[in-house]
Order: structure tokens, then sequence, then C-alpha cells
């Protein structure tokens, strides 16, 4: 992965080129002002710093500078970089006036490419670097940021055929090492008798692709315990309720809660958040062979209801609830999850915003002002409990879908509400993981949706600074 720890540096008073950002609207008072080279050169490229050109090269001897134009040079967004950090030369630069703040993220993520299937590799072999004049643990907490994003993006990315349940496996293992501790996989024969739901849905794949529960737990016993757990399933080809060519297509990316929840457990582990963290996911192919579930089985959950399929498409709730129900057992004071859970969200919020349930006003708040401060949005959309009649069973106790299309991101929640208690509190994250259009330090692909928002949730109530 790119190594980002290397393009961001601490300001010891190196050389380095410098970037003017200036404010869109006092573009023209600020050209004014400069040297008449400067504000013939500008002209010249027709750079009024609200169209064409993103930058301008200002020539000092055989040096330069850079000017760009920023909606808010007092408050700079996280991307408000990306694109010079994508176009200048690999040198050290540094901004005339400020600290370049959030934006240093986005000068980091913009460097990111997923290359791995290409022959010839994008990335140069370095790339530009910025100083900043802040502390080293916020350099250090930047490029965390953005190594988790990354990672979000890069499982994301990969195609089914090479992450597979055993690869995600790999991956939550690699992390388990780097943190000291040993993970738990749970497959088999434990697996169909404690995990029955997980066993349903990944029992059409091939043995190689088996289904499995995969935990971490790390942290000091007595802290306060919190569980994450993230959506695995990679690849949802719906089974037998087989979803058509174009519902398809982006399947591989319906394990994108699980990588988030792997990236945010990195985070709070690298971070030390004094937390005892149980990270829970439960990994499957939701395939279509002869021994896939069927629409109408029943299958008695972990928890003990019986829950009717009424649509194999409808995996993820059913993973989920069995994760939740073993996340339950251990009383943490909150759980966090993560996942691509409908289409339904989507409609709702489009793409750039996670659907987030919360079962408390005050969970709900905090979330989305986090949020908010660290540009990662969320929306919070209502556990309507009369909803929930729309999972009623004639049979079972009730059943993984509802009849009608309305609603689907609040019956889905709803769902796996039934497996958490009250008392604990709990948010729900329905995020698309994917951007279907790229903008700057933001690739079309995988992507990482409310991670950011949630782990500065999760600072703000644990880290008391
Ligand atoms: N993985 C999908 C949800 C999804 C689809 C997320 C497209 C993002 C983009 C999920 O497993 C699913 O298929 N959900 C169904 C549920 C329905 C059958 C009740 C859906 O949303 O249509
Ligand atoms: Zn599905
Ligand atoms: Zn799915």
């Amino acid at each position: 992965m790119t190594d980002f720890s290397q393009l961001l540096a601490a300001d010891r008073g190196q050389k380095a080129r410098t970037i003017h950002l200036v404010d869109k609207d006092n573009f023209a008072g600020w050209v004014k002002r400069r040297p008449a080279e400067d504000r013939a050169l500008i002209e010249a490229h027709r750079f009024d710093g609200k169209s064409g050109f993103a930058f301008v090269i200002l020539p000092r001897g055989g040096d330069f500078e850079v000017v760009s134009t920023v909606k808010n040079a007092a408050e700079l967004s996280p991307w408000c970089l990306a694109k010079l950090a994508a176009s200048l030369p690999e040198s050290t630069y540094k901004l005339a006036k400020g600290e370049p703040g959030k934006a240093a993220l986005g000068w980091l993520l913009a460097q990111h490419r997923f290359d791995e299937y290409r022959s010839k590799k994008e990335a140069p072999e370095q790339g530009p670097r910025l100083m900043v004049t802040g502390e080293a643990a916020k350099i250090d907490e930047t490029v965390r940021l953005a190594e988790a994003t990354a990672l979000v993006r890069d499982l994301v990315n990969t195609p089914a055929a090479d992450l597979g349940p055993a690869q995600l496996e790999e991956a939550a293992r690699e992390i388990a090492a780097d943190a000291g501790v040993q993970l738990r996989v749970t497959s088999g024969k434990a697996l169909a008798e404690g995990f029955p739901l997980i066993a349903a849905v990944g029992g059409a794949a091939s043995t190689e692709r088996a289904p499995r529960l995969i935990e971490l737990e790390w942290g000091k016993l007595g802290d306060p315990q919190i569980a994450i757990v993230g959506k695995g399933v990679c690849f949802d080809s719906g089974g037998l309720d087989l979803k058509p060519a174009s519902g398809m297509r982006l399947m591989k990316k319906d394990m994108g809660g699980a990588a988030h929840a792997l990236a945010l457990a990195r985070l709070i582990m690298a971070a030390r958040l004094p937390v005892r963290l149980h990270l829970l996911i439960p990994a499957v192919e939701n395939a279509v062979s002869g021994t896939a579930y069927r629409p109408g089985d029943i299958v008695k959950s972990r928890k003990g209801t019986f829950v009717e399929v009424d649509n194999t498409d409808a995996e993820g709730r059913l993973i989920l609830a069995d994760a939740l129900t073993k996340a339950v057992e251990d009383k943490p004071e909150l759980i966090v999850d993560f996942a691509t859970l409908t289409g339904a969200a989507r409609v709702a919020l489009g793409p750039d915003l996670p659907a987030t349930f919360a079962n408390s006003d005050d969970l709900a708040s905090t979330i989305e002002q986090a949020s908010r401060a660290v540009d990662d949005p969320v929306w919070r959309m209502p556990l309507w409990e009369p909803y929930e009649e729309m999972l009623k069973s004639d049979i079972a106790d009730f059943a993984n879908a509802s009849n009608t299309p309305m609603a689907g991101c609040i019956t889905a929640a709803l769902f796996l509400k039934k497996f958490v208690p009250d008392e604990i509190s709990w948010a729900h994250l329905d995020t698309y993981a994917w951007r279907d259009a790229a903008k700057p330090g933001r690739p079309k692909g995988g992507e990482a949706l409310g991670l950011r928002a949630i782990f500065a949730m999760l600072t703000g109530r644990y880290l008391q600074l």
C-alpha cells in the first residue's frame, strides 16, 4: 500500500515550494496585489480561480510556486488539496499561509492508487510531500486515517474471486498480528451449531469459500466494552432469488461493511482507545448451488427465534443477526455495525450518505455531530416500529424481508433491532461503500463512508483529553 508517512512531514524549516491557497471570492483582489510577472502569467492562463485550470505555476528563477483557489482558505475541507497532490511533481511543499489541517488527509488519499491489476503501475515511486507544523501526533493520526480509508477501498475493489471469506480472514489476521492479538474463527460444524444463520447463507459456497465468523478481541478487561460488526458478504449473487445482471455487477463490494469494521478496529487499536474491543465479521459468499438455502426455509437463529427466509437476497441481515447475538452475549455498552445492507438506503439517501440508525437519540446526535466535524456525512433514519409488522411470517416468528419494497432500509434495520436489547446502545450504518463517479482524492470504486465519523464519535466518547 502507498506509504503515506512519506508524504506528510513536520516543518523543521526544510526547503519547500510554496502553495498559495486563495479564497475564490477574493482571488481577483489577491491577483491585483501580486508582482507584475505573476499577474501577467495568471492572466495569460485566463486563470480566474473558478473555472478552467485547478492551479497555475509561478516561476521563481529555476524553481516555482503554486497558486490555487479554495472556497474558504480559513477552514480547509479534506479534499481541497487533492487535485494538487495528484498533479504536482515530487518535491516538498508548504502552504504560504496557515496550516493544511483537514486537507492533509486529501493530500494523502489523492496519491493512493489501486493498481494491483494494472500491468503498468500508475503511481509514481514518490509523490509530493506536504509540510505541516502540527505536533507529530496529528501527522500520525492523519496517516492512520488515510491508511484506514485506503484499506477499505482496496478490500472493496478486490474482485470476489480474489477476496472470499478466507482472504477476508487473512486481512483480519494481519490486523490482529499488528496489534499482537489472536483471531478466533468459527467454521464448519461449530458454525452450523452456533451460528445457524451464517451457516445457512454461506451454505452454497464451495469448500474453499466456506462461511465463517471472524472475531478479534483487544484491550484491557474492565475498560468499557464495545463491539464492531461488519457485513462480510464476499459476493452477493442474491442466492436462489438471483439478482439480475445489473444488480449483481457491483456485488463484490458486499463485504464493504466488513472492510469498514476491520479498518475501524485498526484505528481504535492504533490510537489505543481505552476500550475493550470485540470485532465480529460474519464472512460468507451468497452463492447458488444444490446446498443453497431456499426461500421458505426456516432457520432457528443463534438467539433462538425462528426466521423464515422470504428472500435469499436479504442475506446480510441474517448473518448480522447471529453476529449481533454473539456480540450482545458479552454485554457491551455500545455496538456499531456497518453493512451494505439495502438498495433502499441508496434510493432514499443516494450514494454519499450512509443511512444511520440508532436506538438512542443521544448516540444518534453524537454520531451526527462527529460526522459533521470530520466531513464524513451520515444521515439519521428512523427505527419506525410500526413497520415491524412488514416482517411478519405466516408460520415462523418473523421473516427476513418485507413483501413491499417501501421503507426497505428501515425494515432491514428493524430486523437487526430484534437481536439487540434496548439497554445496549446500538448504531447501524447502511453504507454504499462505493463511489460511482470520481471526485478529487476519491476515485471511482470502493469507498469508506461513515468510517471517520464513527471513529471521531468513539474518540470523543472515550478519549477525554
Ligand atoms: N447487498 C444488497 C444490498 C445492496 C444492493 C446494497 C445494491 C447496495 C447496492 C442486499 O443484500 C440486498 O440484496 N438487499 C435487498 C433486500 C430485499 C431482497 C429485501 C435489496 O435491497 O433489494
Ligand atoms: Zn442480497
Ligand atoms: Zn447483500
